[in-house]
């Protein structure tokens, strides 16, 4: 992380600065339709609530039709029918897709994949991150598009290219290969200093000259571990770099106005260590797409959570999201209903301040014409369209909640990207591992037993929580180990499990036994890993069942409890489950995959914490709590996990969305299948 962190500036709405609301829109492509079909959006938007847009996100070859030539009347007319109807635009530098004149005249910005084939032009994002040429030409667009709008009223927010490594995170060309190389000299100094961290006594990779080192292009066998992290490293910060290049052109130009660029934090998109970005941009914001599957919602929560930490509690921005199926995976699934306004309130609960969609009017061709939008393809009239003004409502119901913070919950789940790369490189005692859906299995257990848990990035202070969970940190430089040592000493309650504590920054492991850094405090030492091959599992004495990986543990430090046995398999007989006291904290430790069967041990560490949640019983499971709040109020925003109706009984509050059965102060507030309830409160 940098050192010093750009304050947090908000959107610079045109008028009326005072009057707080959220954002609500959508990228808008007007350049995809005929000039008529404008003043019927624009209509639509007022219609809607809509008041705020992107614009031009992939405009470049409409923006600049050859290197020499211009075309920015339409987009002039765009910023000033927007500005008319009251519309603000975050103006995107539209350099997200390079137009094909640049890339005819300039091959050498196309990305190179590991295999050496090059991705050629024909669909988006094809330039390398390290590309002198490809900086160049879109810099310029970048100061062109900065001078003209400088001072259009229009203009609220600066939108830095688009998904930055969306599609080329991972560049191997020569232009990748010489950036790398300054990467590594300035990180290590000395090529003795290299070779140490690579391992390179390994395999006879020993190095004796800076030019003689590659990105990890495809080899014979498993590349060089140390040498793949270090690639995902640079190829972050070499994303990182371009976003500051274009910044800083804005910040030079404009400097009133706030600067963001659209994060990924969803699913397994893990190229781009935005806890490391986050404070390179004015306000953080995030794309995100629901995943089919058991645990889709609770993925959604998850990654709005995490972004709220990535943006340190303060509002954030969700830049895209759909209003019903997208295009992209297999087989795209419509919304069902309630989803759509269940989704977006559950991204304002964890702190997004404005909720938009990709993408305003469904497109008619190209790729994405079967992705939904706010109008789709049926038109005004239809029901994705009804439920978009319903939520337009909804969302100016909750205007007085733009720029409440969040508020802390008691327990924290720690989420590293470093960890998340290194425990998933290749040549690992069990590679099915995904630290991504260990973090998330834990969070669906905290949900499952009805109480809060902060997604929190592991550089964070997480000192003031009661309970950490760690899942699969495997990297622990000497400076996290101390802190969560510190942690516990002070009476925190910190749960990890398998794969960690076992290597260092370099990715040397920790010798003397596992889990190497963690060894003592957990008062257990491991000898071997025992990995369960595919479809094995173990049970345990609890009643639960394990997968993916076992251990033989041996105890020792007396005070050890063991809290459950393997009672099958090859550790048979010994501890599974262990927790070590320690002062009025402990250490627990699990050493298989639990997946859905995380929720009874999460209760039981709740109750050892004192930490019973804060709804009733009665819907523990069924609702999710997150809570926002002001130096005055809180916000609870009750989220409906299920498809059926939920009676929530005992909550008092002022009721901003939903309703009550009865008029008194109490009475139960009835949540629809899928629905949201927000109540205001005074802060406890
Ligand atoms: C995002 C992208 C949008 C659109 C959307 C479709 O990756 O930023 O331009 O492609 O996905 O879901």
């Amino acid at each position: 992380m940098s050192s010093t962190p750009t304050p947090h500036r908000w959107l610079r709405w045109p008028e009326d600065r005072a009057t707080p609301r959220l954002g609500f829109g959508a990228d808008y492509n007007p350049e995809q339709w005929p000039r008529e079909v404008w003043a019927e959006d624009v209509r639509l938007m007022r219609a809607a609530g809509v008041n705020i847009v992107s614009v031009a996100i992939f405009s470049w070859a409409r923006l600049q039709p050859t290197a020499d030539t211009w075309d920015f009347a339409w987009l002039d007319e765009i910023m000033d029918l927007l500005h008319a109807n009251g519309i603000a635009v975050d103006l995107a530098t539209a350099t997200a897709s390079p137009p094909p004149w640049l890339t005819t005249a300039h091959p050498e910005i196309l990305p190179v994949t590991a295999n050496g084939e090059t991705l050629w032009p024909g669909a988006r994002q094809h330039w390398r991150p390290t590309s002198p040429v490809f900086r160049e030409h879109a810099l310029r667009l970048v100061r062109t598009m900065a001078e003209r709008y400088a001072d259009h009223p229009a203009l609220t927010a600066w939108h830095v290219s688009n998904e930055l490594g969306c599609h080329n995170v991972y560049d191997f060309s020569d232009d990748a290969a010489d950036a790398f190389r300054d990467w590594l000299r300035e990180r290590y100094s000395t090529l003795d200093e290299l070779n140490h961290a690579w391992g390179t006594a390994f395999w006879s990779q020993r190095y004796s000259a800076w030019d003689q080192i590659l990105p990890p292009r495809l080899a014979a066998s498993h590349p060089n571990p140390t040498q793949q992290l270090d690639f995902k490293r640079f190829s972050s910060d070499a994303l990182k770099s371009y976003l500051r290049a274009e910044r800083d052109v804005l910040r030079e130009l404009t400097p009133d106005v706030p600067v963001t660029t659209n994060f990924m934090v969803m699913g397994e998109t893990k190229g781009m260590d935005y806890v490391d970005w986050a404070d390179e941009i004015d306000f953080v914001s995030n794309d995100h797409y629901v995943l089919p599957g058991v645990q889709a919602h609770d993925e959604l929560s998850f990654s709005a959570n995490l972004t709220g930490h990535i943006a340190g509690g303060l509002p954030w921005f969700l830049m895209e999201h759909s209003t019903s199926a997208v295009n992209w995976q297999p087989i795209n699934v419509a919304k069902k209903p309630g989803d759509l306004v269940r989704d977006s309130l559950t991204h304002v609960a964890h702190g997004a301040d404005a909720v938009c969609f990709f993408q305003w009017r469904q497109s008619r061709a190209g790729a994405e014409k079967y992705h939904s939008g706010m109008v789709p393809h049926a038109g005004e009239d239809s029901e994705v369209h009804r439920t978009v003004r319903e939520l337009g409502a909804t969302l100016g119901a909750l205007a007085e909640i733009a720029g409440s913070e969040q508020v802390p919950a008691r327990a924290a789940i720690l989420f590293d990207w470093e960890s998340w790369w290194t425990s998933e490189l290749d040549s690992h005692p069990n590679n099915s591992l995904r630290y991504r859906q260990e973090a998330l299995d834990w969070y669906s257990a905290f949900l499952a037993a009805g109480v809060r848990a902060d997604v929190v990035p592991a550089r964070s202070d997480f000192s003031g929580y009661d309970v950490v969970v760690a899942p699969v940190l495997h990297v622990v430089p000497g400076a996290l180990a101390e802190r969560l040592q510190a942690f516990v000493e002070a009476g925190g309650h910190l749960v990890t499990t398998y794969f960690s504590g076992i290597v260092d920054q370099n990715d040397h492991i920790h010798l003397g036994g596992y889990p190497g850094a963690f060894s003592d405090l957990l008062g257990i030492r491991v000898e071997e890993f025992a990995p369960l091959l595919e479809g094995e599992t173990v049970l345990l004495d609890d009643g639960n069942e394990g997968s993916l990986w076992s251990e033989p543990i041996t105890v020792t430090d007396a005070s050890v409890e063991v809290l459950a046995w393997y009672k099958t398999g090859e550790q048979g007989g010994r501890p599974a489950i262990t927790r070590r006291p320690v002062g009025s904290g402990s250490a627990t430790y699990v050493s298989t995959r639990l997946g859905t069967g995380l929720e009874p041990l999460v209760r039981s560490l709740l109750d050892d914490a004192h930490l019973p949640g804060d709804l009733p019983a009665t819907v523990r499971g069924k609702v999710e709590l997150a809570v926002r709040g002001t130096a005055e109020h809180e916000f609870w925003f009750l989220i409906n996990r299920t498809a059926e109706q939920v009676d929530v009984d005992g909550v008092t509050g002022d009721v901003l969305v939903g309703r009550r059965s009865g008029g008194a102060p109490d009475a139960t507030v009835v949540l629809a299948p899928r629905g949201v309830a927000v109540l205001r409160r005074p802060k406890a």
